[in-house]
């Protein structure tokens, strides 16, 4: 992976500077900014504004804090198709801090985060994975700084921050019951706002197209009422699952090893969380497009939802949730319908502003460097 910082006479050219020195010509940016659009569910119009959006940028300077986490959302993003990580760290941004990605180690990787912070005061993106021990300072420790401390100074001047994992989005697996750590949500000990990509792990061109929708548009992408980009978190599981003319005939797998499992029965009555889930794996799938869990047999665990782990029993049809499930699913619409309705204005105003970026750029004729 690169070193820690970009070459100084370098930093300050724009990516389309940067692409043009390379040999990428607009024909192939623009290819790549249609697949970013189509993946985001923009009008294909945006793959112009997405394209400008980007020549017009700076390389990112990015941290990438791992807090309680299993390292998933990194092997995650590293299998990202479009835009790859590759796309992501060696043309739009610069990977400034990442436990696992970056060269330096012990006291220079430290000196490398504390480096992008001053050099970048107020125009830094902080990724997060892994939620937060409040329990014990103790408990999880980088360099000998507590994992909440070390959250706190980093985001103090960031320019936003993104929360990825179902770890740090809603607490995940360190949160579940009786969570000994104490874990919370990224969302918990800031402010500022947090675009939240739960899974577990996210799905990668989730987490990569997020990030060039911020570099394109300076602006975050519209989100649910869980903080949650619409383009990837708008549909449930069941809404696009390819086993759903098989749950409209109610014909359902009653084990994995019957019939109806072996014929590709609907899963529901093995416990498929589908139906509740809100996540883009049945369209996106994972390896590039090659599978996602339903496809493999296995119903949805519903791993992209708060409180998962805890819903109840992954084998239990959700028919006959659990107290847990219900205490979960009663808070969950009632937060939901309250964070909804407040929410509304601002996700259309967002909405609007990219259509009108997106109408403005199609009347621009493109520029052709090739
Ligand atoms: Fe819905 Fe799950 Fe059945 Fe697919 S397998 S149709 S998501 S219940
Ligand atoms: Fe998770 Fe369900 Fe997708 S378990 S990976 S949200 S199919």
């Amino acid at each position: 992976m690169a070193d820690n910082k970009p070459q100084n006479n370098k930093a300050n050219q724009t990516l389309g500077e940067m692409l043009t020195e390379r040999g990428v010509s607009r024909r192939s940016f623009l290819k790549f900014a249609s697949y970013t659009a189509s993946i985001m569910a923009l009008p294909a119009t945006a793959a112009t504004a997405i394209a400008d959006g980007l020549a017009k940028a700076r390389r990112q300077s990015v941290i990438w804090l791992s807090f309680q986490e299993c390292t998933g959302c990194t092997e995650s993003i590293t299998r990202a198709s479009a835009p790859s990580i590759e796309d992501l760290i060696f043309d739009f941004i610069s990977l400034d801090y990442h436990h696992t990605l970056q060269n330096a180690s012990g006291h220079a990787a430290e000196a490398a985060r504390e480096q992008a912070m001053e050099e970048n005061a107020g125009d830094y993106l902080v990724v997060v994975d892994g939620s937060i021990p409040l329990a014990n300072d103790g408990y999880s420790t980088i360099a000998g700084i507590s994992n909440r401390q070390m959250f706190e100074e980093t985001v103090a001047n960031a320019k936003a921050i993104i929360a990825v994992g179902s770890c740090a989005t809603f607490g995940g697996i360190p949160g579940a019951n009786p969570n000994p750590t104490g874990a919370v949500a990224v969302s918990g000990l800031t402010d500022k706002p947090v675009i939240n990509i739960s899974g577990c792990p996210p799905i990668p061109e989730a987490m990569t197209g997020t990030i060039a929708y911020l570099l394109s548009f300076a602006d975050i992408p519209e989100l649910d009422h869980l903080g949650r980009p619409k383009a990837f978190f708008g549909e449930a599981i069941h809404d696009r699952c390819y086993r759903r003319p098989f749950y409209e005939k109610g014909m359902f797998a009653k084990s994995f090893d019957d019939e109806g499992a072996r014929q590709g029965w609907c899963l529901y009555e093995v416990g498929c969380k589908g139906p509740v889930t809100y996540n883009a794996c049945a369209t996106l799938k994972w390896n590039g497009g090659v599978s996602f869990p339903i496809q493999s047999g296995h119903g949805c665990l519903g791993c992209s939802e708060p409180g998962f782990w805890d819903m109840g029993g992954f084998y239990k049809p959700l028919s006959t949730p659990t107290g847990d499930a219900l205490k979960y699913a009663a808070g969950a619409a009632v937060a939901g319908a309250a964070i909804g309705a407040a929410s509304a204005i601002s996700v259309r105003s967002k909405r609007d502003k990219v259509m009108k970026a997106a109408a403005a750029a199609a009347t621009t004729p493109a520029e052709e460097t090739e």
